[in-house]
Order: structure tokens, then sequence, then C-alpha cells
């Protein structure tokens, strides 16, 4: 199974901080490195693009995009023009996205089926809030924003896409789901995309968790069953910290 690490910068770094980042990354990843993905703002794309060069290679993406090809939509871009920009990736239904800024399932499935379309690969993120957790509906909440986003890729079967299961509680608090927790909640994920897309289908999409990861806790979190990569935040706006992270993807 292919191993992801992603760095989702939020609002941060803008184009200058952006070169610097790429000329300190120097990660040493041997032969086969992991997939490795960064998640600028999309005004630090073209910086990420030109300064990302040399080894290892890293992928770029936006962190949210409008459905809609063009048109009065002031303050949104398109998947076709992070496709032009040099994104290859888009995140799509970050719980921020979902809670600050009211995204629905109905948009995330939207947005899915743009990035698709155009030619991007979408990272369907889902996750419980901490009150969902209490009440005992993980699966519940994961499973219904899941089978929601993969109706946006009814249009073209086959096209690869990644997910990734933040829970809400994790993210930029210092609280991290546990391994095992982290397997729990990928095992459901897994054997939804089972029932839904079968077997093989579901062993090739990799599984990616997010929420206060860190160098420390990174490799504890990718030996747990059905982790196939993580989606970082914080600790992905530091070059050396990112490096160590995709070094415990090895
Ligand atoms: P932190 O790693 O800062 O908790 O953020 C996780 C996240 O939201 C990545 O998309």
């Amino acid at each position: 199974m292919e191993r992801v690490v992603a760095g989702n910068w939020k609002m941060h770094h803008g184009p200058s901080a952006t070169r610097a980042f790429f000329r300190d990354f120097q990660p040493d990843l041997g032969a086969a490195p992991p997939t490795l993905i960064v998640f600028p703002p999309a005004l630090s794309l073209a910086a990420a693009v030109e300064s990302r060069g040399g080894r290892p290679e890293v992928a770029l993406g936006v962190q949210n995009l409008h459905w809609e090809p063009k048109g009065a939509f002031t303050g949104e871009i398109s998947a076709s023009m992070a496709l032009e920009a040099g994104a290859r990736y888009a995140l799509v239904g970050h719980s921020e996205r979902r809670h600050i800024f009211g995204e629905t399932d109905e948009h995330v499935a939207r947005k899915v089926r743009s990035a698709a379309l155009e030619g991007l690969t979408p990272v369907i993120c889902v996750g419980e809030t901490l009150d969902e957790r209490r009440a005992g509906r993980v699966d519940e909440v994961v499973l219904r924003q899941l089978h929601s986003a993969l109706e946006g890729l009814s249009e073209t079967p086959g096209k690869r896409f990644l997910v990734a299961y933040e829970p809400v509680w994790a993210i930029g608090t210092g609280e991290t789901a546990t391994p095992e927790d982290a397997s729990a909640a990928h095992g459901t994920l897994r054997r939804a995309l089972h029932a839904a897309l079968g077997a093989e289908w579901a062993q090739r999409v990799p599984l990616l968790y997010g929420g206060s990861v860190k160098p420390e806790n990174a490799r504890g979190l990718l030996e747990a069953d059905d982790v196939d990569g993580v989606l970082v935040g914080g600790a992905s706006l530091d070059p050396a910290s990112f490096a160590a992270i995709a070094e415990a993807a090895l």
C-alpha cells in the first residue's frame, strides 16, 4: 500500500515563507520515499511550484475549491485554476471548512465531483466532534460523510482518491487519537469502501490520519492497522519536523 505524508499549512506561510520552507526541507528518504504532498495557501502555490525542486518529489494541492468551473463567485478558486497553477490534489471537506465556514455534505460532494472531473485527486476529509464521540456516534458520522462524498465520484469511476480521518477534537489541540482509535475508525472506513467499491479498490485507497501528528507520535500512528499515511497541520510548517514525520513513514 502506498504511504502518504501530507502537510496542510492552513492559513500559514505566504510566498517567501514557502520558498524558505522548500529550501530547508531535506528529508533523508532513500530510494522508496512515501508520497509527499503539501497544501499551501493558494496564494503561495506559485512560490511552492518554483521552489520545491530537487529530491524528494513533493506534490502540491489546494486546501479548498469551488465546485463551479468559473463565474461570479468572489473570493473562490476553481479546480481547473488550481490544476493550471500546479496543484494535483485538493483537500475537500476539512473540518475547519465544515465547522467554521458552514460547508455541508452536499457542498463536499459537489467539490469532490468538480475536483475529480477536472483531474485533481480529492482528499476527502471526515471526522467526528467530541460530542459525537462521547455519544458513541463516530461510525455513524464518518460513514455519512464518506458516503455523501463518494456520490461526487459517481461520474468518474476508477478515479484515484484518498480519505483523511481527522477527529475534530484532535485538531490543533495537542490531543492525538491513540493508534487504536485511529485503527478503529480507519477499519470502519475501509469496510465501507469495500462494500461500496469492492475489495481491490478498497485496498488501494490510502487512509490518512490527521490530528496533532508530531515527529514523536507519527511512527506509532503509521504502524497502526489501516493507517496508510498522515495529514499533518501545525507540525508540517517546520521543515525539520515535517522531514522527521516523512522519515517515520519509511
Ligand atoms: P494539527 O496537526 O495542527 O492538529 O492539524 C491537523 C489538520 O487539521 C490537518 O488537516
